[in-house]
């Protein structure tokens, strides 16, 4: 193992990257011509949520990492004049600041990745926007909700220490094999929100579960040193022929590079996931002030109706 490089203070965080070029295949046919990143979670896309979480979290420069099929993305985040004009000439207010909201949220650059092939090729991508600081990850179809505050914490994990943040949360044994799963070390240190900060000793992409080094996955949310730029151009494909974030990230460990995970105590949806992209919709409308109470008295009487298990549906 090589001596960690020892380099100057870089200063915090200030810029966001969005990898949303992947392809979603598991929500096709819906993202044949739909990013799943713009399916919508009650009324704006999943996508929106997660530019708000950098923006709330003093991230307002974003960089969206995008490919084919993706020009709608693109249209979501900029100016619409002919629909502000409508909208302003009917006086319609409301509808006309929700319109506003997603081009006011953040400064959104876009680059293209060309191919998809793999989340460390699309991180890497954003090597000239972000320069030589450290930077943020958010991944496009990855929901953390609002009121939990998990990108704060891990910025400001890094700050402290230096070095790079992944977040974690267990998802038990029998579903790692879906993930990125970590072998750690326990600190003393919790972050703000209670959640647990730990030292990240190794990381292995999507292992089977007897080979798991424990049952803590990788979510999409990363705070990264600049560093990961070099390792990922030397990074060859790995797992499915992907250029493997998790096996640069493996490589900056085995260089004795310091990488902190917050272990994620709070509500996490992966919208790229039919189910979990439900269970998303379901709960965030159902705590909502305008859409929470019909919807809450919908599902009462929804869940109360429903067969026994194993019983058919009428
Ligand atoms: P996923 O593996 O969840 O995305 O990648 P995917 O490949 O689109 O999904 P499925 O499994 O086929 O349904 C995590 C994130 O990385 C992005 C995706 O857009 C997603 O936000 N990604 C993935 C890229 O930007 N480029 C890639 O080459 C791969």
């Amino acid at each position: 193992m090589s001596s960690p490089t020892v380099r100057p203070a870089l200063g915090p965080a200030t810029k966001a990257v969005i990898p949303v070029a992947g392809m979603g295949t598991r929500f096709l046919p819906a993202t044949k011509s739909v990013p799943k990143e713009l399916l919508p979670v009650v009324d704006r896309p999943a996508l929106q949520y997660i530019v708000e979480e950098a923006a709330r979290a003093g991230l307002p420069e974003v960089l969206m990492v995008t490919g084919r099929n993706k020009a709608a993305i693109e249209d979501h985040f900029d100016r619409y004049p002919e629909l502000e004009t409508a909208l302003e000439k009917k006086g319609d207010v409301d509808r006309l600041a929700a319109v506003n909201e997603s081009t006011d949220i953040a400064q959104v650059h876009f680059v293209r990745q060309g191919e998809a092939k793999g989340l460390g090729h699309a991180v890497l991508q954003a090597a000239a926007f972000v320069g030589d600081a450290p930077f943020a990850v958010l991944l496009g179809d990855d929901l953390i909700d609002a009121r939990d505050h998990l990108l704060e914490q891990m910025l400001a994990v890094q700050a402290e220490h230096g070095g790079s943040v992944i977040a974690l949360l267990d998802v038990g044994l029998e579903n790692i094999d879906k993930y990125g799963a970590v072998a750690v070390e326990p600190r003393e240190q919790t972050g703000g929100d209670g959640d647990v900060v730990v030292t990240v000793t190794g990381l292995v992409e999507k292992p089977p579960a007897d080979e798991a080094p424990s049952s803590l996955a990788i979510i999409g949310r990363y705070v990264l040193a600049p560093e990961i730029f070099a390792v990922l151009r030397e990074t060859a494909p790995g797992r499915g022929g992907e250029i493997q974030l998790t096996d640069a990230l493996a490589t900056l460990v085995e260089r004795g590079e310091p990488v902190h995970g917050v272990v994620f105590s709070g509500r996490r949806y992966d919208t790229g996931d039919r189910l979990d992209y439900l269970k998303a919709v379901v709960r965030l409308a159902s705590e909502r002030d305008d859409l929470g109470p019909p919807m809450r008295a919908f599902l009462r009487e929804f869940v109360a109706g429903l067969p026994a298990e194993g019983a058919s549906p009428s």
